[in-house]
């Protein structure tokens, strides 16, 4: 059911069931982050392997001590700096955090989200929540509670509608090796920004099989229509013609002839736009029965590193099928 009523959500999450939570980055699958039950249906509903550790949702950086310890001072700088908001710190965590949670890890991903709709319920609980982004395993992040009834149904008892998400992408991550800083996922805070608060930031390196960041799975974010990421629409489109070909564009807008469907992501250049707009586009053209999408590069800086990042995982196609899922 889609709703705002933040009672409803509060008593399915009491009751051990799932909701979904609107952020300012994507929706969010949350549930209990101290119920392993819960926390299980998580990953049974996203088909999600359980090797891929999930998002602990504080309502404030004061909770931070409650799951996190040896905090490095950059981290502290970060939170600070980034909190609430569009920012995930992976730090060691303390005991009592599930196993479930981290992928038996001894590190814990933590975020305060900027919505006033989920720092309002989280505050009301009396515990955190986990939240992956309430998609199943591998396809589009929802940027709407429609995208979310989408994907679940009535298999989900609670979706809370908070609106549109107004970053649009998800949370940058950042982890520590000792004091050093490591970008493990880029996103809704740039390189640049992370980079002005704390100094050059080393990026992960890329590992499919056993990935530290799961956001670093190579296919990721997927529309189910096959999908080219090109320099150039307008030179690409010839190769397709006579197909159903739709276009993913940044600012510039195409003859109708030339396509079925055309997304514009900010006609006037704001790579913030952009991001908004993004998942809310790829859901539009990927239901329009296309036989091709063609997504344009963004502009190799600020938020447009992170929507290559997307787009790069959308069209690639060395899914690792043989994935273990749980039952
Ligand atoms: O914006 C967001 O971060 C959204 C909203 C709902 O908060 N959540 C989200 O969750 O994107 P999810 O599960 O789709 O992505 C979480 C990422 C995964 O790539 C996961 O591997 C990484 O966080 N992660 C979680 N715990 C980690 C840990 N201990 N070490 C390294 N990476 C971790
Ligand atoms: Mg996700």
């Amino acid at each position: 059911m889609i709703t705002k009523n933040i009672q409803l959500a509060i008593e399915a999450l009491q009751n051990n069931q799932l909701i979904a939570l609107p952020t300012e980055t994507v929706y969010g699958l949350a549930a209990n982050a101290y119920e392993e039950s819960a926390i299980k249906k998580i990953f049974e509903l996203k088909k999600r392997p359980l090797y891929n550790p999930l998002i602990v949702h504080l309502h404030s950086q004061n909770q931070l001590e409650q799951v996190a310890k040896d905090i490095p001072e950059k981290a502290l700088m970060l939170a600070e700096k980034f909190w609430p908001g569009s920012l995930t710190l992976v730090l060691k965590k303390k005991s009592h955090i599930p196993d479930l949670v981290t992928a038996g890890k001894d590190t814990v991903a933590v975020r305060v989200p900027q919505h006033l709709m989920a720092l309002a319920l989280l505050e009301l609980l009396d515990f955190p929540l986990v939240a992956p982004s309430a998609n199943p395993f591998g396809s589009i992040s929802p940027t709407s509670a429609a995208h979310v009834y989408g994907y679940f149904k009535e298999e989900l008892p609670v979706i809370l509608d908070g609106g549109d998400c107004s970053n649009g992408v998800e949370s940058t991550i950042v982890g520590f090796n000792g004091d050093t800083p490591i970008l493990y996922r880029h996103g809704a805070v740039s390189v640049e920004e992370i980079e002005d608060c704390i100094g050059p930031i080393e990026l992960i390196t890329h590992n499919d099989t056993s990935p530290d960041a799961p956001g670093m799975l190579s296919r990721h974010y997927a529309p189910k229509t096959e999908t080219h990421l090109v320099e150039n629409i307008k030179e690409t489109l010839g190769q397709f013609s006579g197909k159903r070909v739709g276009v993913l564009s940044f600012t510039e807008l195409f003859n109708p002839q030339d396509v079925v469907a055309q997304e514009i992501l900010s006609p006037k250049g704001d790579l913030k736009e952009a991001a908004r707009n993004l998942y809310a586009a790829l859901h539009r053209l990927d239901a329009q029965n296309l036989e091709i999408i063609i997504a344009e590069k963004f502009p190799n800086k600020g938020l447009g590193i992170t929507l290559n990042d997307r787009l790069q995982r959308a069209v690639k196609k060395n899914i690792n099928e043989k994935m273990v899922f749980t039952k």
